[in-house]
């Protein structure tokens, strides 16, 4: 898959976005089912549609992290190959991005996970967030995988990294988004002070008066899940 991707060096910090959307593959019809409005009331399909979104993200994110060198004997000889230094740490934002987690578990299936409980609260024109759980191994110089399938504002993202902060700094962040919006993108640019990678499928037209993105798909913890009170 080639990549469109921008690069930033602001302030000596490395940051890049990368989109998977171009050019078009399966990614993009697995999308198409998530975003449609009569595809996406089948449940299990939507769950299953975010579940393989997260595994062709998970195995692009692979490409960039390291690799050592590895002798594998199959039963006829043995060769030269190479393996992961060590898998990142999954984090994913309860709980619109469980499904979404789960394609890159079942990829990165050794993994240390941590889990954030954090909900979007509208209050007339603002929007703040709430964060009430976490719990995460040390992420102290390690790759982190922040999974969150909607980049809307961005205040979600750099709530649960700031949250994650108190368990040490990342060598690397990647913030693994399955649509993003302008605005999002720019929050991020502006807040978040350690070197990341902004990985999406696509980036969205704009956010409506109550922070979804639009054409977005909705509300994607309510796909997944039904509504919540
Ligand atoms: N969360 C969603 O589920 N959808 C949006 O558009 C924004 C945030």
């Amino acid at each position: 898959m080639q990549l469109y991707r921008k690069f930033w060096l602001e302030k000596n910090l490395f940051m890049s976005l990368i989109v998977l959307g171009e050019p078009p593959s399966l990614a993009n019809q697995f999308l198409n089912e998530i975003r449609g409005k009569d595809s996406q009331q089948d449940r299990l399909r939507f769950r299953r549609n975010l579940e393989r979104m997260g595994e062709i993200m998970a195995y692009e994110i692979s490409k960039r992290l390291s690799y050592k060198a590895c002798l594998v004997t199959s039963p006829l000889a043995s060769i030269k190959s190479r393996e992961l230094i060590s898998q990142p740490i999954l984090v994913t934002v309860l709980r619109a991005g469980l499904p979404y987690f789960q394609g890159f578990l079942n990829y990165f299936d050794q993994a240390d996970a941590g889990f954030i409980g954090a909900y979007r609260k509208e209050d007339g024109e603002e929007l703040t967030i709430n964060l009430e759980y976490l719990a995460s191994p040390m992420v102290e110089g390690q790759e982190v995988i922040l999974i969150d399938p909607m980049l809307a504002t961005g205040k979600s993202f750099i709530r649960s990294i700031n949250a994650l902060l108190s368990h040490g700094k990342p060598a690397h962040i990647h913030l693994a988004s399955l649509i993003a919006s302008p605005e999002g993108i720019q929050h991020i640019k502006e807040n978040l002070k350690i070197p990341f990678t902004i990985w999406t499928f696509s980036v969205d037209e704009k956010l409506d008066n109550r922070f979804y993105i639009v054409p977005g798909l909705g509300d994607a913890g309510d796909m997944s899940f039904g509504t919540k009170l």
